[in-house]
């Protein structure tokens, strides 16, 4: 009786991690209805400075924020290093509106935008093409049936380790106990990756370069306790 309910289980939990691959892993990708003026950013912005993933322009470091939300982090690192392409990946239009906006008004050379799932891009990315990945807060899909929809999982890991270099550092943050667990055991998994922990709360501490997002933001607001991880690209 033990070993039937036992077999059962492996199954149907192979079933589940098969099924969690391709899940859309965001929300919403439109709010409010965009103005005149933010029409026009998509309309004539988006082409300039959408990415060819499969011809990259020359740069001496090129990074990538998957899930850039409202942009805080992504701007600031764009401006404060002008030798690193940073490619922002987001779905959500109203967020692509506000970065695009902010690389005009400011004349912002080093951003580039893809307005759709980071998983299409990583796909057509030459290996080894990124110095530096930052995915900052990924949705947290609470409620237990919605988790196989959490962004951070082995095809990712599979995915992102293609296209980073050797040494590559990969930025993590979450606000989700059980969701920064399940990461750490993906990544357990995966001999491409190391996990650059200094000690053992080195998990509660922001690197020196941090900047706070408004997901972020909102969690220290709520005392939801945030997990902040690096790994190397081995
Ligand atoms: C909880 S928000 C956090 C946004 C921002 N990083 C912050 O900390 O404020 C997660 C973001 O990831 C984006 N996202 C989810 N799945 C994605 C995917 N497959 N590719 C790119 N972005 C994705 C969502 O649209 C959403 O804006």
């Amino acid at each position: 009786m033990m070993r039937v309910k036992r077999v059962t289980r492996v199954v149907i939990s192979d079933v589940d991690k098969e099924s969690e691959q391709e899940l859309r892993s965001y929300g919403r990708r439109r709010g409010r209805k965009p103005s005149a003026r933010q029409a026009a950013l998509l309309r004539e912005a988006l082409p300039r400075f959408a990415v060819d993933p499969a011809a990259l322009p020359e740069a001496a470091q090129t990074w990538l924020e998957i899930g850039f939300g409202g942009g805080e982090h992504l701007l600031s690192q764009a401006r404060r290093n002008p030798h690193a392409l940073i490619i922002g990946c987001e779905p959500y239009e109203d967020g692509v509106i506000k970065v695009l906006s902010a690389i005009e008004s400011e004349g912002l050379k080093n951003i580039r935008v893809h307005m759709s799932d980071v998983r299409d891009m990583l796909r057509q990315l030459a290996p080894g093409s990124l110095d530096r990945a930052f995915i900052l807060f990924p949705d947290p899909w609470p409620k237990r049936k919605h988790r196989k929809r959490r962004l951070v999982n082995s095809l990712l890991l599979d995915l992102l380790a293609r296209v980073l270099k050797p040494n590559a550092e990969l930025r993590i943050a979450t606000d989700i106990g059980d969701y920064a667990r399940t990461m750490l055991e993906a990544f357990r998994q995966e001999p491409r990756f190391v996990w650059r922990a200094e000690g053992p709360g080195d998990w509660r501490v922001q690197p020196a370069d941090w900047v706070e997002t408004k997901y972020e933001a909102k969690a220290a607001e709520a005392g939801r306790r945030r997990y902040y991880f690096r790994f190397l690209r081995t």
